[in-house]
């Protein structure tokens, strides 16, 4: 039987041969099948699912969503404009953008993509232009979360969102004749227990009592994939149970939307790249790659873990070393890592990289983005 990703390493070694290194591959079954989780667990509520194609905007993975029913979620004009490039329309995407000038915000309504607002310095703008149009509104439930806090977005210290407590000012808008049609949170990225999710939900549920003209909630993402090798996925069958428990005691036809990134395509995607050479620090081993933090952010910005497998070697790890970049700058993607004895020329898998991978990737130091590949019925192709 054929190994399944990332677990095809023969495969994967293939394709770093023909296509050269540093090369992002996704596979398309494995976001499939992510696609299958989320729609399964959500199956008893009335919902929709809109991708956070900040994630990752390859053309290719917005035609898997689009092939499936699933629409997006864009946070700036270019993004909007890609959606549109590709096929999907206004009516499948929703537009959350953090702190946006007025033209952009012209740009969605006059798009007709129902946008969320997170402040209150919005209001007369929309008054003034917009009056007849409802919007959404980004909240703020006051809520911390564990993990990285800097993907920690609805706490009293974020930028992000209206903060619950100035619901006073909204009805003063609403009164004004500003229609609000949704209510939108999002916590944060990585949420390991879904009761810390649960907790925000509490919020908007009670915070939608205060308006009679809503048709949905969208509840964002924060959904965690298990980046260490015995992490735990979160448990979304309990959360959509708690939510489904809500919407009865609510008792209204509100729909409920989600915006997942990670969830959908972070483990369909694996960063592979080459050794370039094994250096011996004072005190520990230095493996270099062809690679950096302007490939992959995630280990130096969030202090992320990616698990890394030496696919040149199958021995078992023998040694610890720290796997370092090209970059002038600390630039480290593990350290004190167990690998199997590694040499120059040798390929690594970096795993779970599909997610806020090439999306975040930079030119700095003027080095080259990586290729990216899909992997589609066993067959791969550059995208
Ligand atoms: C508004 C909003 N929605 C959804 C997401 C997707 O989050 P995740 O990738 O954790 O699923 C993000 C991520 O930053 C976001 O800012």
């Amino acid at each position: 039987m054929t190994a399944v990703f990332p677990n095809n390493h023969n495969l994967l070694l293939k394709i770093a041969r023909e296509t050269g290194t540093p090369v992002y591959v996704y596979d398309k079954q494995t976001i499939v099948r992510q696609i299958k989780k989320l729609k399964s667990a959500f199956n008893n509520l009335p919902h929709q699912i809109h991708y956070a194609m900040k994630a990752n905007e390859a053309p290719e993975i917005l035609q898997i969503m689009k092939q499936n029913n699933i629409g997006l979620d864009a946070v700036s004009p270019n993004e909007i404009d890609h959606a549109l490039k590709n096929g999907f329309t206004s009516q499948q995407i929703i537009y959350t953008p953090s702190c946006p000038s007025d033209e952009e915000l012209h740009k969605a309504f006059r798009l007709g993509i129902h946008t969320h607002l997170g402040a209150t310095g919005y209001f007369d703008f929309v008054l003034k232009n917009y009056p007849d149009i409802p919007v959404g509104l980004r909240i703020n439930p006051g809520n911390s979360i564990a993990g990285n806090q800097k993907i920690a977005t609805g706490h009293h210290h974020s930028k992000f969102g209206i903060p619950v407590n100035q619901l006073p000012l909204i009805k003063e808008y609403m009164a004004k004749g500003l229609i609000i049609d949704s209510l939108h949170l999002h916590t944060g990225s990585d949420v390991k227990n879904w009761q810390d999710l649960a907790r925000s939900v509490d919020v908007i549920f009670d915070f939608a009592r205060h308006f009679p003209d809503l048709k949905y909630l969208d509840l964002g993402s924060g959904f965690k994939v298990p980046y260490h090798e015995d992490d735990p996925s979160i448990d979304l069958q309990a959360y959509a149970g708690y939510i489904q428990k809500k919407l009865e005691v609510l008792d209204r036809p509100l729909r409920i939307k989600f915006e997942p990134g990670k969830f959908l395509v972070s483990e369909a995607g694996v960063l592979l790249v080459k050794v370039n050479v094994v250096k011996q620090g004072f005190d520990k081993k230095f493996v270099g790659v062809n690679s950096g933090f302007h490939h992959l952010i995630r280990p130096m910005y969030y202090d992320a873990y990616h698990h890394i497998v030496n696919l040149s070697n199958t021995e078992k790890p023998a040694d610890k070393y720290d796997v370092v970049g090209v970059l002038c700058e600390e630039d480290t993607f593990a350290y004190d890592r167990p690998l199997s004895p590694v040499k120059k020329d040798d390929i690594l898998m970096i795993k779970n990289a599909g997610a806020y991978g090439y999306a975040m990737a930079s030119i700095y130091n003027l080095r080259d983005l990586p290729k990216q590949v899909l992997i589609e019925d066993e067959n791969f192709r550059l995208i």
